[in-house]
């Protein structure tokens, strides 16, 4: 495979292809020894249009092999104007994806169909029908099917909004993968306020996940849509399910920055659950263009929920491998308005922090040799709350701004792990399991640094360890001269 330009904002440590657009991801199975993770692809530009499904797959989550495009538009077909979001199964030898059909004349109605692969996703054949032909009587939005085993038979959702004001997760059961029959919302909501900067759980879900328990609750997890641009973020139910329904208590963001969406789950071995996210940029689209692509995953987040029925989110334990040589060890404290360098690091990094604040304190990452471009991520023991604030982090100023707000308990130490990859930072409050994700575009070209700081009248206790974060491993696609992209 090329590799593409040296780009300082490209990520090197999340997955995606060289070039062009991504969004969601997508078919997400455990299947013949690999982990596989398609996801949203545009081949022919770095803007969301013509979407097919573009595809990886790996062993161990560090090494990643570039398969054939999963799907593509079928010309004159159902989807002939994009393959939407969708999952994957594993049922014995082979592979069946599913997925919204999108066509132009119905903007909001992807109804559902799959593709079966016989030879461990290198090639897949569209069914060519759909499963479900009708959208249910009142739906002014309808796509994205999540397939899962249920006892002997078969369970699917789909993404939907109903006239009436409520968003919905609907329910379908099928013996066979191949018949379905519609037993109604699993769950269904009016618009609520979620995360308490004014999010609430949408108009629609889209990409509706869902993490049944073995026994005590599961998460059902959607992606909040509004027909207009306002914010959307992921969201999570917590409950358990009576008959053909989800009982759930209130929603709680799955996560806290505003660039993550279209989050979507796979069931690994061992019961273990991960989690990828569609990292959406947060820069000028031109600029994006320009440099020739947009879109990041999220690195594979271990998923839980809790026995208090919280859920927690940490980066898969396989991640710890990227980390190369530590590059920055320091504890100590600062007093009052005092702000201590702690070391350098490179454009990917992975730290781990232990901070004992009081008042508002934290670490500052600066960008710039002058240290007018930094990314603060600053704990308030006074509101407790952990803010990662961005309004400085770029130079440039098609690169957006913003601070984002986490909940953080401050009467104990305060555990962060921290993975910076160029354009994309991850915090993860390891205290709570709770997580936020943000892109940023400095332009200074490093070396980094980063410091400790406390307000006037504060101060902070730290324990910080950083690590280079190595790239991932990705290999030549084994058969590209038989399967080009277009
Ligand atoms: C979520 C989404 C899905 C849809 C896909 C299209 O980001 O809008 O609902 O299937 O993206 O690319």
């Amino acid at each position: 495979m090329s590799t593409a330009p040296l780009d300082p904002h490209r990520p090197v440590a999340h997955l995606r292809p060289p070039r062009n657009w991504i969004n969601d991801p997508n078919g997400l199975v455990f299947h013949d020894g690999h982990y596989h993770v398609c996801y949203q692809y545009n081949p022919h530009g770095a803007t969301h249009a013509n979407m097919h499904w573009g595809h990886f797959r790996s062993p161990d989550l560090i090494s990643w092999e570039p398969l054939p495009l999963a799907l593509a538009p079928t010309p004159g077909g159902m989807d002939a104007d994009g393959c939407f979001s969708g999952n994957a199964v594993s049922d014995g030898d082979r592979m069946v994806a599913f997925y919204s059909a999108h066509r132009q004349e119905s903007p909001q109605h992807q109804p559902v169909t799959c593709a079966v692969s016989h030879d461990g996703g290198r090639t897949f054949h569209p069914s060519g029908r759909l499963l479900i032909p009708g959208v249910p009587e009142g739906c002014t939005m309808y796509r994205d099917p999540y397939v899962w085993r249920h006892g002997d038979g078969w369970r699917m959702l789909v993404g939907a909004a109903f006239a009436d004001g409520r968003g919905a997760a609907l329910l379908y059961d099928s013996p066979d993968l191949e018949t379905w029959t519609y037993r109604g919302p699993f769950a269904a909501r009016e618009k609520q306020g979620v995360g308490g900067a004014g999010l609430h759980t949408g108009e629609g879900w889209e990409c509706p996940q869902y993490l049944p328990a073995a026994d005590g609750p599961g998460a059902l997890i959607f992606s909040a849509w509004n027909d207009d641009d306002s914010p959307r973020c992921v969201v999570a139910l917590v409950g358990e399910e009576h008959g053909d329904g989800f009982e759930a208590g209130p929603p709680v963001l799955v996560d806290h920055g505003p660039d993550s969406y279209a989050s979507a789950l796979l069931r690994a071995p061992g019961g273990r659950w991960l989690l990828w996210g569609w990292s959406g940029e947060a820069r000028d689209e031109a600029w994006s263009v320009a440099d020739g692509w947009a879109g990041v995953l999220t690195v594979p987040r271990e998923i839980s929920v809790a026995g208090d029925g919280s859920l927690r989110q940490q980066p898969a334990a396989e991640l710890l491998a990227l980390r190369g040589e530590r590059t920055l060890h320091a504890t100590g404290q600062t007093h009052g308005a005092d702000a201590v360098v702690l070391g350098g690091v490179g454009p990917a990094f992975d730290l781990t922090a232990r901070l004992e604040p009081v008042g508002a304190a934290g670490l500052r990452l600066l960008t710039s040799p002058d240290g007018s471009e930094y990314l603060d991520i600053r704990l308030d023991a006074d509101t407790g709350e952990l803010v990662v604030d961005r309004d400085h982090a770029s130079l440039d100023p098609r690169a957006q701004g913003g601070s984002y707000r986490m909940p953080c308990p401050t009467d104990g130490p305060v555990d962060l792990r921290v993975i910076v990859d160029h354009s994309i930072a991850e915090v993860f409050l390891t205290t709570t399991g709770q997580v936020l994700t943000l892109r940023l575009y400095p332009t200074g070209q490093g070396p980094w640094r980063l410091e400790a700081r406390s307000m006037p009248g504060a101060h902070l206790g730290y324990a910080v360890d950083a690590w280079q974060l190595h790239p991932l491993v990705i290999k030549e696609p084994a058969d590209c001269a038989a399967h080009p992209e277009p």
